[in-house]
């Protein structure tokens, strides 16, 4: 069988189908879902500013080392990180497990996107999207701590989402993911595209852009939006997840990596400001049609795209349902792309920790994320995904991401190692700006905004809900997921790779 142990590592048939494939990764829910609402709540056009400086400093830098580590050591995060100290394998597990929450709820939103692609036929979503949404589809319960039972309609609607990744991932490394990303990213391009130049020529448009575009520099004095800022770069490039060591480590000894990095960050900043495009003009248009401006029109920041569009959809002079296919259908194709490779990053790695066949992981991802993923189809999903996507990004991703550049950079010393072998296979050279990112600016700026947040989020409760709640859903999980990385690294698995490797 060709799924046995100690089988042939899997690799990409091709550059351009490595390619795809990471832009398939960082190009997801993120892109279209969550950034619209994250520039609108942490100053409008004045999130450019700390968008960009997190780009420039943290998301290029950092998606270079994770390509550099995974191609140099040719293994997932843990083994990677083992190869260059045996003492810090947990913080590639730490990795996997923020990646691994992530991928709970995001499995549940695809969910959520796949059932608005069927209500999208004829509108079914009625005149008013708002209580739809939150009553009828959500069946939103009165506070927090009410499960409120189960809400059949999300859970078989995340139950499809989660069959239809299971089968691609079981497919492997081509004939899944890397197919699909082939197949899923040019047609995303244009169903953007349709959407975008739909948005820019309605009437009202200019008035969204002028809200996506016109700083509020008064913004940049809050340590929160800088935050936010960077926890945007790393969801959406997907780098903290540990994704793109993974991806890196499948490919082919002489590629280049430099030049993929700017490639997959430019692409994922174009398609993100191309959606933020496109949904800024659209509810300018929803603004004009209702009479009012376009901040009463934005109402739910999680919900932006589940009730202001189909409000949109609904007020279109013509083929709403073909619109609204186009917008679900969007967000779908992007969304499965990045949940492949948010698994992927864990399969890969229990994997190699425990000598599973590719099933065999792939089953025991997959079921697990699964059972958890069952708490966001309650009717109190909303909360809880909520507060975990929050801390899951603001202290999952980002501080992983650091901890990653303060492991290289300042606890084993193999930044210039590192620089050699990108060097030595790239045509854009990681040169002096790379190590002074990282050596310095990045650790710096992301240190001091993590702590100025860590201070406010003490000093301020995050979204009305208790105290009790942020403590297991926030907090409770950040911290397990660190001692889950302790206690994988605990577990006698097989030798590594990478050290077996080292060692012959
Ligand atoms: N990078 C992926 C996204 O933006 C996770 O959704």
């Amino acid at each position: 069988m060709a799924e046995e142990r100690g089988q042939a590592r899997d690799q990409w048939a091709g550059k351009l189908g490595f390619m795809l494939a990471a832009i398939g990764s960082a190009v997801g829910l993120g892109n279209i879902w969550r950034y619209p609402y994250i520039a609108y709540e942490n100053g409008g056009g004045a999130f450019l500013v700390p968008y960009f400086i997190a780009l420039v400093t943290a998301g290029i830098p950092v998606l270079i080392l994770e390509y550099a580590l995974g191609h140099k050591y040719r293994s997932a995060a843990p083994f990677s990180f083992r190869a260059l100290s045996q003492r810090w394998e947990w913080l590639g597990w730490w990795q996997i497990g923020v990646s691994f929450f992530i991928i709970t709820y995001y499995m549940v939103i695809i969910g959520w996107v796949l059932s608005y692609c069927y209500y999208s036929f004829g509108t079914r979503w009625g005149s008013d999207p708002d209580t739809f949404f939150n009553e009828s589809f959500l069946g939103l319960s009165a506070g927090f701590w009410e499960f409120g039972g189960l809400q059949w309609r999300v859970l078989l609607a995340t139950a499809i989402a989660w069959i239809l990744t299971y089968w691609l991932l079981q497919r492997g490394v081509s004939r899944g993911i890397e197919l699909a990303s082939k197949i899923l990213i040019p047609a995303l391009v244009v169903m953007i595209l349709i959407f975008v130049v739909r948005g820019l020529t309605l009437p009202g448009a200019v008035d969204g852009l002028n809200v996506l575009l016109t700083p509020d520099f008064s913004a940049l004095l809050n340590p929160s939006v800088w935050v936010a800022a960077y926890g945007q770069i790393f969801f959406s490039l997907s780098v903290g997840f540990s994704i793109m060591i993974a991806y890196a480590s499948y490919l082919n000894r002489r590629s280049d990596l430099t030049n993929s990095a700017f490639i997959v960050a430019l692409s994922n900043t174009g398609f993100e400001f191309l959606a933020a495009l496109g949904v800024f003009s659209v509810l300018g248009f929803l603004a004009f049609q209702q009479n009012a401006t376009v901040d009463e029109v934005v109402t739910s920041g999680i919900g932006l795209a589940f009730v202001a569009f189909p409000q949109i959809i609904n007020e279109l002079p013509g083929l709403n349902s073909f619109f609204g296919v186009i917008f679900f259908g969007a967000l779908l194709f992007a969304g499965v792309t990045s949940a492949v490779s948010i698994l992927e990053c864990a399969i890969a790695g229990v994997r190699e920790k425990f000598g599973l066949t590719r099933r065999a992981a792939v089953n025991w991802v997959c079921g697990l994320a699964a059972l958890v993923s069952i708490i966001y189809a309650t009717r109190g999903g909303l909360y809880y995904l909520d507060v975990v996507d929050r801390w899951m990004n603001n202290y999952g991703l980002v501080l992983t991401g650091l901890a990653e550049i303060l492991f290289v950079v300042f606890v084993v010393r193999r930044l210039r190692s590192l620089q050699d072998h990108v060097n030595e296979r790239s045509y854009i050279r990681a040169g002096g700006w790379w190590i002074i990112a990282l050596t310095a600016v990045t650790p710096a700026l992301l240190g001091l905004v993590t702590i100025l947040n860590l201070y406010g989020e003490l000093t301020s409760r995050y979204g009305e809900y208790p105290l009790s709640g942020l403590l297991v859903f926030g907090w409770g999980l950040a911290v397990l997921v660190v001692v889950a990385g302790f206690v994988f690294q605990g577990i006698t698995g097989r030798e590594d790779p990478a050290t077996a490797e080292e060692n012959a």
